[in-house]
Protein backbone atom coordinates (compact mmCIF):
# COMPACT_ATOMS: atom_id res chain seq x y z
CA UNK A 1 0.00 0.00 0.00
CA UNK A 2 1.23 3.59 -0.98
CA UNK A 3 -0.01 5.18 1.84
CA UNK A 4 -1.20 3.24 5.16
CA UNK A 5 -2.29 3.64 8.67
CA UNK A 6 -4.13 1.14 10.82
CA UNK A 7 -6.37 2.70 13.47
CA UNK A 8 -6.93 0.13 16.20
CA UNK A 9 -10.28 0.52 17.92
CA UNK A 10 -9.56 -0.85 21.95
CA UNK A 11 -12.42 -2.96 22.86
CA UNK A 12 -10.50 -5.04 24.99
CA UNK A 13 -10.77 -9.11 23.48
CA UNK A 14 -13.07 -7.32 21.05
CA UNK A 15 -10.14 -4.98 19.69
CA UNK A 16 -9.97 -4.42 15.83
CA UNK A 17 -7.66 -3.03 13.20
CA UNK A 18 -9.29 -0.25 10.59
CA UNK A 19 -6.58 -0.54 7.51
CA UNK A 20 -6.89 2.85 5.64
CA UNK A 21 -4.89 3.63 2.24
CA UNK A 22 -4.83 2.64 -1.41
CA UNK A 23 -5.18 -0.63 -2.39
CA UNK A 24 -5.91 -1.69 1.57
CA UNK A 25 -9.09 -4.14 0.22
CA UNK A 26 -5.93 -6.17 -1.02
CA UNK A 27 -5.04 -7.20 2.56
CA UNK A 28 -8.61 -8.94 3.44
CA UNK A 29 -7.38 -12.68 3.74
CA UNK A 30 -4.93 -11.44 6.04
CA UNK A 31 -7.36 -9.57 8.50
CA UNK A 32 -10.58 -12.54 8.45
CA UNK A 33 -9.89 -15.01 11.44
CA UNK A 34 -7.55 -17.95 10.26
CA UNK A 35 -10.05 -20.86 11.01
CA UNK A 36 -12.54 -19.14 8.39
CA UNK A 37 -13.18 -21.88 5.94
CA UNK A 38 -16.27 -19.42 3.83
CA UNK A 39 -17.08 -16.38 3.17
CA UNK A 40 -20.43 -14.53 2.02
CA UNK A 41 -19.69 -11.01 0.78
CA UNK A 42 -22.79 -9.33 0.55
CA UNK A 43 -22.30 -6.34 -1.05
CA UNK A 44 -24.67 -4.71 -3.88
CA UNK A 45 -24.25 -5.00 -8.19
CA UNK A 46 -23.76 -1.20 -8.81
CA UNK A 47 -20.57 -1.46 -6.16
CA UNK A 48 -18.73 -3.62 -8.55
CA UNK A 49 -15.70 -3.58 -6.21
CA UNK A 50 -14.14 -7.15 -6.56
CA UNK A 51 -12.50 -8.70 -3.50
CA UNK A 52 -10.87 -11.59 -2.42
CA UNK A 53 -11.05 -13.08 1.06
CA UNK A 54 -8.85 -15.49 0.60
CA UNK A 55 -10.95 -18.76 0.82
CA UNK A 56 -14.44 -20.45 -0.46
CA UNK A 57 -16.24 -17.33 -0.63
CA UNK A 58 -19.84 -16.44 -2.84
CA UNK A 59 -21.06 -13.24 -3.57
CA UNK A 60 -24.84 -12.34 -1.87
CA UNK A 61 -26.33 -9.15 -3.32
CA UNK A 62 -28.85 -7.07 -1.49
CA UNK A 63 -30.97 -4.22 -3.19
CA UNK A 64 -30.05 -0.40 -2.95
CA UNK A 65 -32.14 2.17 -1.39
CA UNK A 66 -33.85 3.10 2.47
CA UNK A 67 -36.38 0.33 1.64
CA UNK A 68 -34.44 -2.33 1.49
CA UNK A 69 -32.80 -1.44 4.39
CA UNK A 70 -35.28 -4.09 6.07
CA UNK A 71 -35.76 -7.16 8.23
CA UNK A 72 -36.79 -8.86 5.09
CA UNK A 73 -33.27 -8.44 3.23
CA UNK A 74 -31.37 -9.75 6.74
CA UNK A 75 -33.89 -12.86 6.41
CA UNK A 76 -32.93 -13.38 2.77
CA UNK A 77 -29.52 -13.06 2.96
CA UNK A 78 -30.11 -15.62 6.71
CA UNK A 79 -31.59 -17.68 4.18
CA UNK A 80 -29.64 -17.84 0.96
CA UNK A 81 -26.29 -18.63 3.37
CA UNK A 82 -28.21 -21.28 4.96
CA UNK A 83 -29.12 -23.02 2.08
CA UNK A 84 -25.12 -22.50 0.85
CA UNK A 85 -23.94 -24.09 3.92
CA UNK A 86 -22.54 -21.30 5.97
CA UNK A 87 -21.53 -22.44 9.63
CA UNK A 88 -21.21 -20.71 12.90
CA UNK A 89 -17.27 -21.14 11.76
CA UNK A 90 -17.31 -18.99 8.49
CA UNK A 91 -17.83 -15.11 8.03
CA UNK A 92 -19.36 -12.77 6.30
CA UNK A 93 -17.96 -9.46 4.39
CA UNK A 94 -19.59 -6.33 3.57
CA UNK A 95 -18.99 -4.37 1.02
CA UNK A 96 -20.51 -1.01 0.20
CA UNK A 97 -21.72 2.10 1.72
CA UNK A 98 -23.29 2.28 5.31
CA UNK A 99 -26.55 0.32 4.31
CA UNK A 100 -24.55 -2.85 3.34
CA UNK A 101 -22.25 -2.84 6.04
CA UNK A 102 -25.44 -1.70 8.65
CA UNK A 103 -27.08 -4.93 6.91
CA UNK A 104 -24.34 -7.15 6.55
CA UNK A 105 -23.13 -6.66 10.01
CA UNK A 106 -26.60 -6.76 11.74
CA UNK A 107 -27.16 -10.56 9.42
CA UNK A 108 -23.82 -11.55 10.69
CA UNK A 109 -24.86 -10.59 13.86
CA UNK A 110 -27.75 -12.74 14.53
CA UNK A 111 -27.00 -15.82 12.24
CA UNK A 112 -25.77 -18.72 14.02
CA UNK A 113 -26.06 -16.10 17.41
CA UNK A 114 -23.25 -14.12 15.60
CA UNK A 115 -20.59 -14.54 12.89
CA UNK A 116 -17.67 -12.75 12.43
CA UNK A 117 -17.80 -9.60 9.99
CA UNK A 118 -15.35 -7.65 8.00
CA UNK A 119 -16.33 -4.27 6.50
CA UNK A 120 -14.60 -2.87 3.53
CA UNK A 121 -16.09 0.63 3.55
CA UNK A 122 -16.69 1.79 -0.29
CA UNK A 123 -17.89 5.32 0.50
CA UNK A 124 -16.22 8.27 2.37
CA UNK A 125 -19.19 8.11 4.98
CA UNK A 126 -18.84 4.31 5.41
CA UNK A 127 -14.95 4.95 6.38
CA UNK A 128 -15.19 7.76 8.59
CA UNK A 129 -18.40 6.77 10.35
CA UNK A 130 -20.82 3.54 9.66
CA UNK A 131 -18.63 1.24 9.49
CA UNK A 132 -16.30 1.47 12.32
CA UNK A 133 -18.21 1.42 16.22
CA UNK A 134 -20.16 -1.55 15.62
CA UNK A 135 -23.61 -0.07 15.13
CA UNK A 136 -25.69 -2.15 12.59
CA UNK A 137 -29.58 -2.18 11.98
CA UNK A 138 -31.89 -1.68 10.11
CA UNK A 139 -35.41 0.11 9.43
CA UNK A 140 -38.98 -0.39 10.23
CA UNK A 141 -41.99 1.54 8.62
CA UNK A 142 -42.22 2.93 11.86
CA UNK A 143 -38.34 4.17 11.99
CA UNK A 144 -35.13 4.54 10.85
CA UNK A 145 -32.53 1.51 12.34
CA UNK A 146 -35.03 0.48 14.98
CA UNK A 147 -33.51 -3.02 15.34
CA UNK A 148 -30.41 -3.63 15.47
CA UNK A 149 -27.22 -4.65 17.25
CA UNK A 150 -23.79 -3.91 18.31
CA UNK A 151 -21.74 -6.33 16.53
CA UNK A 152 -18.05 -4.87 16.68
CA UNK A 153 -16.55 -6.17 13.03
CA UNK A 154 -13.11 -8.10 13.21
CA UNK A 155 -11.50 -5.75 11.29
CA UNK A 156 -12.72 -2.61 8.91
CA UNK A 157 -10.42 -1.99 5.57
CA UNK A 158 -10.81 1.78 4.08
CA UNK A 159 -9.01 1.38 0.87
CA UNK A 160 -9.38 5.01 -0.81
CA UNK A 161 -9.00 3.57 -4.66
CA UNK A 162 -12.96 2.76 -3.77
CA UNK A 163 -13.84 5.90 -3.54
CA UNK A 164 -12.68 7.26 -6.68
CA UNK A 165 -15.83 6.01 -8.46
CA UNK A 166 -18.03 7.50 -5.91
CA UNK A 167 -20.73 10.21 -7.44
CA UNK A 168 -20.53 13.74 -6.22
CA UNK A 169 -23.37 13.28 -4.16
CA UNK A 170 -22.01 10.61 -2.00
CA UNK A 171 -18.83 12.68 -1.10
CA UNK A 172 -20.85 16.00 -0.26
CA UNK A 173 -22.48 13.29 2.43
CA UNK A 174 -19.54 11.88 3.35
CA UNK A 175 -18.09 16.13 3.79
CA UNK A 176 -20.94 16.67 6.11
CA UNK A 177 -20.16 13.82 8.61
CA UNK A 178 -16.64 15.02 7.97
CA UNK A 179 -17.72 18.94 9.23
CA UNK A 180 -19.21 17.35 12.23
CA UNK A 181 -15.79 15.39 13.44
CA UNK A 182 -13.55 18.81 13.16
CA UNK A 183 -15.86 20.20 16.26
CA UNK A 184 -15.97 17.11 18.19
CA UNK A 185 -12.13 16.92 18.55
CA UNK A 186 -10.21 15.80 15.11
CA UNK A 187 -9.29 19.43 15.19
CA UNK A 188 -8.81 21.42 11.91
CA UNK A 189 -9.14 19.32 8.86
CA UNK A 190 -9.35 21.77 6.22
CA UNK A 191 -6.17 21.96 4.21
CA UNK A 192 -5.25 17.98 4.80
CA UNK A 193 -5.13 15.69 2.04
CA UNK A 194 -7.95 13.15 2.35
CA UNK A 195 -5.79 9.87 3.30
CA UNK A 196 -4.94 12.44 6.57
CA UNK A 197 -8.52 13.84 6.93
CA UNK A 198 -10.01 10.17 7.11
CA UNK A 199 -7.44 8.97 9.73
CA UNK A 200 -7.91 11.84 12.45
CA UNK A 201 -11.57 10.74 11.58
CA UNK A 202 -11.35 7.34 12.31
CA UNK A 203 -9.16 7.58 15.00
CA UNK A 204 -11.47 9.76 16.92
CA UNK A 205 -14.56 7.76 16.15
CA UNK A 206 -12.09 5.02 17.49
CA UNK A 207 -10.98 6.55 20.86
CA UNK A 208 -15.15 7.73 21.41
CA UNK A 209 -15.98 3.99 20.78
CA UNK A 210 -13.24 2.61 23.18
CA UNK A 211 -14.81 4.84 26.04
CA UNK A 212 -17.93 4.77 24.99
CA UNK A 213 -19.12 1.41 23.13
CA UNK A 214 -22.67 1.25 23.84
CA UNK A 215 -23.20 4.89 23.98
CA UNK A 216 -23.75 5.50 27.93
CA UNK A 217 -22.65 9.04 27.74
CA UNK A 218 -19.51 10.22 26.01
CA UNK A 219 -20.46 8.68 22.05
CA UNK A 220 -23.45 10.77 21.63
CA UNK A 221 -21.06 13.61 21.07
CA UNK A 222 -21.40 11.44 17.40
CA UNK A 223 -24.63 12.92 17.26
CA UNK A 224 -22.63 16.55 16.85
CA UNK A 225 -25.44 18.49 14.14
CA UNK A 226 -28.06 15.38 14.21
CA UNK A 227 -30.75 16.37 15.91
CA UNK A 228 -32.23 18.98 13.25
CA UNK A 229 -31.05 16.64 10.63
CA UNK A 230 -32.88 13.38 11.45
CA UNK A 231 -36.40 15.72 11.62
CA UNK A 232 -35.03 17.01 8.20
CA UNK A 233 -34.98 13.40 7.35
CA UNK A 234 -38.01 12.39 8.84
CA UNK A 235 -40.17 14.94 7.84
CA UNK A 236 -39.15 14.01 4.09
CA UNK A 237 -39.12 15.72 0.81
CA UNK A 238 -36.04 18.39 1.01
CA UNK A 239 -33.73 15.75 -1.67
CA UNK A 240 -31.63 15.66 1.29
CA UNK A 241 -28.92 12.91 2.30
CA UNK A 242 -27.78 12.01 5.45
CA UNK A 243 -24.27 14.49 5.17
CA UNK A 244 -25.98 17.37 3.56
CA UNK A 245 -28.92 17.48 6.34
CA UNK A 246 -25.69 17.18 9.24
CA UNK A 247 -24.28 20.39 7.81
CA UNK A 248 -27.25 22.52 8.16
CA UNK A 249 -27.48 20.61 11.61
CA UNK A 250 -24.06 21.59 12.91
CA UNK A 251 -24.77 25.39 12.57
CA UNK A 252 -27.98 24.68 13.51
CA UNK A 253 -26.52 23.83 16.66
CA UNK A 254 -24.42 26.47 16.67
CA UNK A 255 -26.72 29.25 16.46
CA UNK A 256 -28.67 27.35 19.84
CA UNK A 257 -25.78 26.80 21.74
CA UNK A 258 -24.82 30.75 21.17
CA UNK A 259 -28.39 31.39 22.14
CA UNK A 260 -27.97 29.43 25.23
CA UNK A 261 -24.47 31.44 26.42
CA UNK A 262 -22.36 28.73 25.56
CA UNK A 263 -20.34 29.62 22.73
CA UNK A 264 -19.94 33.36 20.72
CA UNK A 265 -20.54 34.28 17.79
CA UNK A 266 -17.03 34.04 16.38
CA UNK A 267 -17.63 30.11 16.80
CA UNK A 268 -20.82 30.57 15.18
CA UNK A 269 -19.08 31.96 12.41
CA UNK A 270 -15.96 29.03 12.55
CA UNK A 271 -19.24 26.24 11.99
CA UNK A 272 -20.78 28.24 8.82
CA UNK A 273 -17.32 28.64 7.33
CA UNK A 274 -15.96 25.22 7.80
CA UNK A 275 -19.78 23.71 6.21
CA UNK A 276 -18.97 25.94 3.19
CA UNK A 277 -15.22 24.76 3.01
CA UNK A 278 -16.76 21.30 2.84
CA UNK A 279 -18.82 22.83 -0.04
CA UNK A 280 -22.15 22.52 2.02
CA UNK A 281 -25.27 24.39 2.17
CA UNK A 282 -25.82 25.33 5.87
CA UNK A 283 -29.57 27.00 5.16
CA UNK A 284 -32.91 25.42 5.94
CA UNK A 285 -34.46 23.77 2.93
CA UNK A 286 -37.12 25.96 1.16
CA UNK A 287 -40.03 24.89 2.62
CA UNK A 288 -39.51 23.41 6.20
CA UNK A 289 -42.03 24.15 8.48
CA UNK A 290 -40.41 25.72 11.70
CA UNK A 291 -43.33 24.33 14.45
CA UNK A 292 -43.57 20.82 12.71
CA UNK A 293 -39.49 20.35 12.44
CA UNK A 294 -39.59 21.71 16.49
CA UNK A 295 -42.43 19.04 17.39
CA UNK A 296 -40.22 16.15 15.54
CA UNK A 297 -37.40 17.21 17.91
CA UNK A 298 -39.52 16.32 20.68
CA UNK A 299 -40.07 12.57 19.13
CA UNK A 300 -37.32 11.39 20.95
CA UNK A 301 -38.61 12.56 24.28
CA UNK A 302 -38.21 9.98 27.22
CA UNK A 303 -38.21 10.81 30.68
CA UNK A 304 -36.78 14.49 30.52
CA UNK A 305 -39.18 17.49 29.09
CA UNK A 306 -37.30 19.14 26.43
CA UNK A 307 -34.92 17.75 23.51
CA UNK A 308 -31.71 16.51 24.02
CA UNK A 309 -29.02 18.38 21.54
CA UNK A 310 -25.53 17.49 21.62
CA UNK A 311 -24.21 21.16 21.65
CA UNK A 312 -20.87 23.05 21.67
CA UNK A 313 -19.68 24.74 24.67
CA UNK A 314 -16.88 25.80 27.17
CA UNK A 315 -16.02 22.38 27.64
CA UNK A 316 -16.00 21.10 24.44
CA UNK A 317 -19.36 19.04 22.70
CA UNK A 318 -21.49 17.53 25.01
CA UNK A 319 -25.61 16.40 25.43
CA UNK A 320 -27.63 19.14 26.87
CA UNK A 321 -31.05 19.24 27.06
CA UNK A 322 -32.93 22.16 25.99
CA UNK A 323 -36.49 23.50 27.04
CA UNK A 324 -37.47 26.42 25.36
CA UNK A 325 -39.15 26.01 22.22
CA UNK A 326 -39.15 30.10 21.12
CA UNK A 327 -35.43 29.40 21.33
CA UNK A 328 -35.18 26.83 19.28
CA UNK A 329 -37.88 28.61 17.00
CA UNK A 330 -35.77 31.73 16.84
CA UNK A 331 -32.50 29.36 15.78
CA UNK A 332 -34.03 28.03 13.00
CA UNK A 333 -35.14 31.37 11.34
CA UNK A 334 -31.29 32.09 12.27
CA UNK A 335 -30.42 29.83 9.25
CA UNK A 336 -33.58 30.20 6.69
N1 LIG B 1 -22.79 7.02 13.83
C1 LIG B 1 -22.80 7.32 15.21
C2 LIG B 1 -22.18 6.24 16.05
O1 LIG B 1 -21.56 5.35 15.52
O2 LIG B 1 -22.32 6.26 17.24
Amino acid sequence: MALSAVVDVELGDRSYPVVVGAGARHELASLIPGEVARVAVVTQTEIGIEVDPGRASRTFAIPRGEGAKSLATVENLCREWARWGLTRRDAVVAVGGGMVTDVGGFAASVYHRGIPVVHVATTLLGQIDAAVGGKTGVNLPEGKNLVGAFWQPTAVVCDSETLQSMPSREWRCGRGEMAKYQFIGAGDLRGLDLHEQVVRCIRLKADVVAADEREGGARAILNYGHTLAHALEIAGGFDLRHGEAVAIGLVYAAEVARRLGRIDDDRVQEHRAVVEHFELDHRLPAGVDIDGTIMLFGRDKKAVAGTTFVLDGPNGVEPVVVDDDALLRDALEAIR
